[in-house]
């Protein structure tokens, strides 16, 4: 067993500072010392040798599905799922049912969270009542109920007036509205990203116009009301270019990526596998090259898994009919790990930066950075071992991936969450 006093020896540790070989002593549900060597001083001891030594990843982007679909996940086995793959944080979005529009469902995801689930879990509420669109939800009480943001994510808020008023009111109550960007109108009908192989294989496109309008209408409203926004899940080159001119001329936006989009294209869906239908969909070789020039140059700000999971009823059905959404938390530091470190686009400081401070410090969360003082959130990885993907063994309740059988580099060995191990007992008392 390992207490709650433990050192990690002899591994990698990512620091503010970079990647250092090192010790981290964890004492209280805190980091007490991080240093080159630590004496064990009372210490449990978990053996890191080899292993990265990260903050635990912080998710600003997931669906746990409770309460109202516990068919598709639920709080328990959605947060074992989110600490096998490394998370020690995650933000859940409002659509459930009942949708998390008040104060009580905040509150219920909060306490439940706190009985069942081994990570931080922190609950995004909607920016309008029942995600209709319509109504703004009372922003003061769903901060004081403890909402990390608000975000109608899933549904896009189709009246400008309305998104500006929430964003006004955001301001005023110091929370991030999280914009899903997709002119519903635009997408109506479409199954897949509208190209070469929308027409090839016969399926309704969706165009890439549909994501980037919205972006463009939320950051010029962000800059008419003088304050921030986050945009969820850019897909496709031109969006990311408009990020990066508003953040050029000053708008405070910052924005996610999800690691299917620098992953796969649209080509996958040649088999038209459901699992591989998403919203937004995978798109074309060129948008995937550029996500990755945009997380590069600091126009993306950070990865989020916006893990969806289905159940088998809501996939084995025709393209036309299944559920939009990817299981993400177990596969995603291993593909981020594989394409863009192991693939040599980017540093290994740089990749843990967007998967941990980044996200944490868009929403102001206590976490994302290994140093004294900090709470004890940390993910111990193997970056060289290699493992094959298979949604069987999945924790998530949804087996929904169109990753199953690749291979892939980066494993999570162990999670620790707020001082407590949360995944990989096991291995660190090996
Ligand atoms: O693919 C998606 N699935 N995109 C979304 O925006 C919502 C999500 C879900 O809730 O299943
Ligand atoms: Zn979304």
């Amino acid at each position: 067993m390992i207490g709650d006093i433990f050192l990690i020896k002899g591994g990698k540790i990512a620091t503010p500072d970079g990647i250092m070989k090192g010790c981290v002593r964890i004492e209280g549900g805190r980091i007490a010392a991080v240093s080159a060597d630590l004496p064990a001083d009372g210490a449990d001891i978990v053996d890191a040798s080899g292993m990265l030594v990260t903050p635990g990843l912080v998710d600003l982007h997931c669906h746990l599905r409770e309460p109202g679909y516990e068919e598709k996940e639920d709080i328990a086995s959605g947060t074992t799922a989110a600490a096998k793959g490394g998370f020690a944080s995650i933000c859940c979005m409002a659509n459930t049912n009942p949708v998390n529009d008040n104060a009580v469902v905040t509150e219920f995801i909060k306490k439940k969270a706190a009985l069942a689930g081994p990570v931080h879990v922190y609950p995004i509420a909607a920016i309008t009542k029942n995600l209709a669109g319509e109504e703004l939800t009372e922003v003061g009480e769903l901060v004081e109920a403890g909402a990390a943001a608000l975000s109608d994510d899933g549904k896009c808020v189709r009246n400008a007036q309305r998104m500006r008023l929430a964003l006004s009111y955001a301001k005023r109550f110091g929370i991030r509205v999280i914009s899903h960007p997709e002119d519903t109108d635009l997408t109506d009908g479409g199954l897949m990203n509208e190209g070469y192989w929308s027409t090839a294989i016969g399926l309704p496109g969706i165009t890439r116009a549909a994501e980037e309008t919205m972006i463009a209408r939320d950051c010029t409203l962000a800059e008419v009301e003088h304050t921030g926004v986050h945009i969820a899940h850019v897909s496709t080159a031109g969006g990311a270019e408009i990020i990066r001119q508003a953040k050029r001329r000053g708008v405070r936006v910052t924005c996610e990526t999800a690691p299917h989009y620098i992953y796969a294209t649209d080509e996958l869906v040649r088999g038209y596998d459901t699992n591989t239908k998403v919203n937004p969909p995978l798109r074309a070789e060129d948008d995937r090259r550029a996500l990755i020039e945009a997380l590069l140059d600091g126009t993306i700000d950070c990865i989020a898994t916006d893990h969806a999971p289905h159940h088998a009823d809501d996939k084995n059905v025709e393209y036309a009919i299944a559920s939009s959404g990817i299981s993400g938390f177990e596969t995603a530091f291993s593909i981020c790990w594989t394409v863009l470190v192991k693939g040599g686009y980017m540093t290994a400081e740089k990749l843990l930066e967007k998967m941990t401070s980044a996200p944490a410090k868009i929403l102001g969360l206590d976490t994302g950075t290994i140093a004294p003082g900090c709470p004890a959130d940390v993910a111990i990885i193997d970056p060289d071992a290699e493992w094959t993907v298979d949604p069987d063994k999945f924790a998530s309740r949804g087996h929904n991936t169109p990753f199953g059988g690749r291979t892939l580099s980066g494993v999570v060995k162990c999670t620790i969450a707020g001082g407590k191990i949360a995944f990989g007992g096991e291995w660190a008392c090996r």
